[in-house]
């Protein structure tokens, strides 16, 4: 895709940056070793990550779930966000990246607080059934799979999980009902689904950043468990 993002917003972040978010040495090598391993620089911004961090801060979270970890920039964040025994499980599938993941997040002193644990998350998030809930949920992997993360976020949550989704802009292409493109109709049917599922109440924020024209929804978990038809009949989460 070609980088929509004007000079104008990049002054900005780099002043918001600059200003509120400042210079961090293991943040910035978390970065540089990813892009030096040729992992995509697909994290989320300074500004964006220290959203997360305040948001767990806010919502006082105790137990963490990462669904995309990459290298673990978010991650770091999100877990620096931690009071004394907090916990992040992070979902990584390429096993490359959990690897560069574990080196960032054991050089940030933060392997006694954070597993990454390697595999697909469809397969990971059933295991993770029948412990304590999640009190943040931030799904950031493929985007086909965001009803399934999602429903699994309501499953492994509580009333008052605190739910985000990044990626939900892509450019303006999300408001395009005739896109063909597979991570954006994820998108729009994760969108949809925290409309109309009741087991949510959801917003969305439009960004723009280092990273481009993106976003973010926010969503709060209002009734936790696996969906249910109106007759109360459990759906398969596919
Ligand atoms: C892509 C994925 C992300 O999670 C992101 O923040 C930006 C881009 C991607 O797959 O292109
Ligand atoms: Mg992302």
């Amino acid at each position: 895709m070609v980088d929509p993002t004007p000079d104008a917003w990049r002054r900005v972040d780099r002043y918001l940056t600059e200003t509120l978010v400042g210079h961090d040495p293991t943040l910035e090598a978390a970065v540089d070793d990813q892009n030096a391993a040729g992992l995509p620089s697909i994290e989320v911004a300074p500004v964006n990550g220290k959203f997360l961090h305040l948001l767990t801060r806010i919502a006082r979270a105790r137990r963490i779930l990462e669904i995309g970890t990459l290298g673990g920039y978010s991650t770091i964040w999100l877990a620096r966000a931690l009071p004394e025994r907090g916990s992040v499980v992070s979902i990584e599938a390429e096993p490359v990246n959990a690897a560069l993941a574990r080196a960032n997040i054991t050089r940030a002193g933060l392997a006694d607080r954070v597993e990454v644990r390697e595999g697909r998350a469809a397969d990971v998030l059933p295991t993770l059934s029948g412990g304590e809930p999640f009190d943040l949920v931030f799904i950031d992997a493929d985007k086909e799979s965001n009803t399934i993360y999602l429903d699994w976020a309501a499953r492994l949550g509580r009333p008052g999980t605190v739910v985000v989704v990044d990626n939900i802009g892509r450019g303006g292409e999300v408001a395009n009902p005739a896109t063909t493109a597979s991570n954006v109709i994820g998108t729009q049917r994760g969108l949809e689904m925290l409309a109309r599922d009741p087991r949510f109440d959801a917003t969305a924020l439009q960004t723009l950043d280092a990273k481009g024209w993106d976003g973010i929804a926010l969503a709060i978990v209002v009734e936790p468990g696996p969906a249910r038809d109106a007759g109360g009949v459990e759906r398969g989460h596919h």
